[in-house]
C-alpha cells in the first residue's frame, strides 16, 4: 500500500517509525513531514488546508491506498470528510466526530448525555454571568476555552480573581480568537491523571494500554503546562480495575452516545483521565493520538498497525486483540524558554552518538535540516524513547542517552517517570 502520514511532529515521527515497518506498507510518505520522518518517508510539501483539493488531487496522483491523520487541527477542518468524499481511505474521525476536542462544550454535553464520569460544568457565552458564577460557587474552578488553543486554553484557577482575569482574557480580550467565545467553568478535579487511548471504529473500541503525560514544564510538576514534557506507559495508577471501569464507564459509552446522535466515529479516541478517589473522571476527549503519550505506546506495541487502522476504516476491530510488551519512557528535550518564546535554528549535535537499536528511538519534534545539520525549530524538540521490561531500567538509560544530545538553551524534566517508581515501591 501508498500510504500518507498529514502531520510533522513526535506524533508523526511515531507513526512513521511504525507504519515503516509493516508489512502491508510498500511506500510511505509524510506532510510536510520533518528530518526524523525522513528516515521512514519521503517528506512532501503538498498543501494540507481546508477545502483539501490540492491534497486530493496529490493523493490521486501517487496512487495513495491510506491517508493517517496525525493532528487535530485538519481533522477538525473536515480532512476525513473531503478525502472520503474524494474516494480515498482515511485514518482519523470526520469533522463532526473530532467535535469530541474541537469543542469542550459538545463534549461535556455527551458526557452528561452518556452518564459519563466527569467534572461538573457550566457553558458560558456572556462574561458577566461567568463572572457571577465565580462568586457564587468560589474557586477553585477551572476555565476553559471551549474551541481549540494548541493546549493553551485551559486555566486551573485558585482564586476567584484568577477566574475572573481567565474569563476575561478568553472572552474580552479574545486571547484564543473564536476558541473562547465560548468558556467552561468547571469543578477542580483533585487526583492524579493519566491517558487512556482507544481504537475506534464507529461501534467497537479497543482501548489501549495506559500512558501518562507529565504536562508542567518543570520537575515535580512546577511551572506552567506544555504540550508535554515527557510520557511513560503503562501508567501503574491505572490499576487492572481502574482500567475496566475506564473502557465500561467512559469509552464504550462515549463510542456509543455517538453513534445514537448519528455519528460513526473511526480513529483513535483519547480520554484524558483525573483518577479520583472516586474513580475515573473525564478531563477531556482528544480525536486523535497524544503526544507525547504514543510515543511511549508505539514501540510497546507487537501488532501491524496498519491493519489495526484498516479494521477501523473496515468497521473489524472486533476482530483485533491488541498486544503489548515491555515499558517505555518518552522524555522530551525542549528549546531554552519553551513554554514561552524561545529561539529556533540552534544546532542540535550528539544525535549520531546516540545507539542504534530497535528499544532506543529518538522521535524528532521540532527539528529541520539546514545545510547538512539538523536544528531546531519547535518549542519541543526531541523525544527520547526506550523500551525495557522494566521501566526504571528504560528512565535510567533515556537520561543516559539524553547527556549525548545538546543544543543552545535545551532543557528537560529529570523526572518523567518517577510517580510510577514511587508508586510502585509503596
Ligand atoms: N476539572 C479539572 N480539575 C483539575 N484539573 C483540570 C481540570 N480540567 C483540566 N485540568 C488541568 O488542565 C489541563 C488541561 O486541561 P484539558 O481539558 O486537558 O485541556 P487542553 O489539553 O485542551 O489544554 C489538564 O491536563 C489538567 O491538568
Ligand atoms: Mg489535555
Amino acid at each position: 500500500m501508498n500510504i500518507l502520514i498529514v502531520g510533522g511532529g513526535g506524533r508523526e515521527h511515531a507513526l512513521a517509525w511504525k507504519i515503516a515497518q509493516s508489512t502491508l506498507c510498500t511506500k510511505l510518505y509524510a506532510a510536510p513531514g520533518n528530518p526524523g520522518i525522513a528516515a521512514h518517508a519521503e517528506c512532501v510539501d503538498v498543501l494540507v488546508k481546508a477545502p483539501f483539493r490540492e491534497l486530493i488531487e496529490w493523493c490521486r496522483a501517487k496512487a495513495i491506498d491510506l491517508v493517517v491523520v496525525g493532528p487535530e487541527r485538519p481533522l477538525s477542518e473536515g480532512i476525513a470528510d473531503a478525502l472520503i468524499a474524494g474516494g480515498l481511505r482515511v485514518f482519523g474521525p470526520t469533522a463532526s466526530a473530532a467535535r469530541i476536542e474541537s469543542s469542550k462544550s459538545f463534549a461535556k454535553e455527551l458526557m452528561q448525555e452518556a452518564g459519563i464520569p466527569t467534572a461538573e460544568a457550566r457553558v458560558f457565552t456572556d462574561p458577566d454571568e461567568a463572572h457571577a458564577y465565580v462568586e457564587k460557587h468560589g474557586a477553585p474552578l477551572v476555565v476553559k476555552a471551549t474551541g481549540l488553543a494548541e493546549g493553551k486554553g485551559v486555566v486551573v484557577a485558585r482564586t476567584n480573581a484568577e477566574a475572573v482575569a481567565a474569563i476575561d482574557s478568553m472572552m474580552r480580550a479574545k486571547a484564543f480568537g473564536e476558541a473562547g467565545a465560548e468558556v467552561l467553568i468547571e469543578e477542580f478535579l483533585v487526583g492524579e491523571e493519566a491517558s487512556l487511548l482507544a481504537f475506534a471504529d464507529g461501534s467497537v473500541v479497543r482501548a489501549m494500554d495506559s500512558a501518562q503525560d507529565h504536562k508542567p514544564v518543570f520537575d515535580g510538576d512546577e511551572g506552567p503546562n506544555t504540550g508535554g514534557m515527557g510520557a511513560y506507559s503503562p501508567a501503574p495508577v491505572v490499576t487492572p480495575e481502574m482500567y475496566e471501569r475506564c473502557v465500561r464507564e467512559v469509552l464504550e459509552p462515549c463510542l456509543a452516545t455517538l453513534r445514537k446522535r448519528g455519528i460513526d466515529y473511526r480513529g483513535v479516541i483519547y480520554a484524558g483521565l483525573m483518577i479520583t478517589k472516586a474513580g475515573p473522571k473525564v478531563v477531556e476527549f482528544n480525536c486523535r493520538f497524544g503526544d507525547p503519550e504514543i510515543q511511549a505506546l508505539i514501540p510497546r506495541l507487537e501488532n501491524d498497525i496498519v491493519e489495526v487502522m484498516l479494521a477501523c476504516i473496515d468497521g473489524r476491530l472486533g476482530e483485533i486483540a491488541l498486544k503489548w510488551r515491555d515499558a517505555a519512557v518518552c522524555v522530551v528535550v525542549a528549546s531554552g524558554g519553551y513554554p514561552g518564546t524561545y529561539a529556533k535554528g540552534k544546532v542540535i549535535e550528539g544525535l549520531d552518538a546516540v545507539p542504534k537499536n530497535h528499544d532506543v528511538i529518538v522521535f524528532h519534534a521540532g527539528t529541520k535540516s539546514d545545510g547538512g545539520k539538523i536544528v531546531t525549530n519547535g518549542g519541543r524538540v526531541l523525544g527520547v524513547t526506550v523500551k525495557d521490561e522494566y521501566l526504571s531500567v528504560a528512565i535510567e538509560r533515556a537520561y543516559q542517552i539524553i547527556k549525548k544530545i545538546k543544543f543552545e538553551g535545551m532543557h528537560y524534566r529529570t523526572d518523567i517517570g518517577r510517580k510510577a517508581l514511587d508508586r510502585v515501591k509503596k
